[in-house]
């Protein structure tokens, strides 16, 4: 069976290229997504890419990746910080591998960053390595799967 990684992205991240570049650099997130693409294919893995704005949209596809993939890959955006749902949907998967991703650093931004909803409930967090993170998480998904 193909091995299959959900990659989701929360709210904003659809603006990447154009948001705060000084803090999220300038790689849009379709070309992170390609980033993933071809960590896969060397991995020999398949990722599955997505984005919502919508946390309801973002549990659906958590509840779907349960039943559909070998493992998460999530950057949250603001709504790791505040989100019991994301959490709970995550805990209702378990016990698939889940990483969450930053490109920022969140401990060293604002205070009310510093605390994650999905950190607790994850296999592990990567923060601070810009787009890299998500190659990371990818690779540390597949020793899992
Ligand atoms: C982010 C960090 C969050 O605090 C912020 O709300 C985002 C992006 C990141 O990738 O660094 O939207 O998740």
């Amino acid at each position: 069976m193909t091995k299959l990684i959900y990659v989701l992205n929360g709210p904003n991240l659809n603006m990447l290229g154009v948001r705060e570049p000084g803090i999220y650099g300038g790689k849009t997130l379709p070309m992170i997504g390609e980033d993933c693409r071809a960590e896969a294919v060397r991995l020999g893995i398949e990722v599955d890419f997505r984005q919502s704005n919508h946390e309801g949209v973002l549990v659906d596809w958590i509840q779907e990746a349960g039943s559909k993939a070998k493992g998460l890959v999530i950057n949250p955006g603001a709504y790791g910080h505040t989100s019991i749902a994301l959490h709970d949907a995550i805990r209702a998967v378990q016990p698939l591998p889940v990483a969450e991703v930053h490109l920022s650093n969140i401990h060293a931004r604002e205070e009310f960053r510093h605390k994650t909803m999905i950190a607790p409930v994850a296999t592990g967090m990567i923060c601070g390595f810009g787009p890299l993170c998500y190659v990371l998480a990818l690779q540390a998904l597949a020793t899992r799967i």
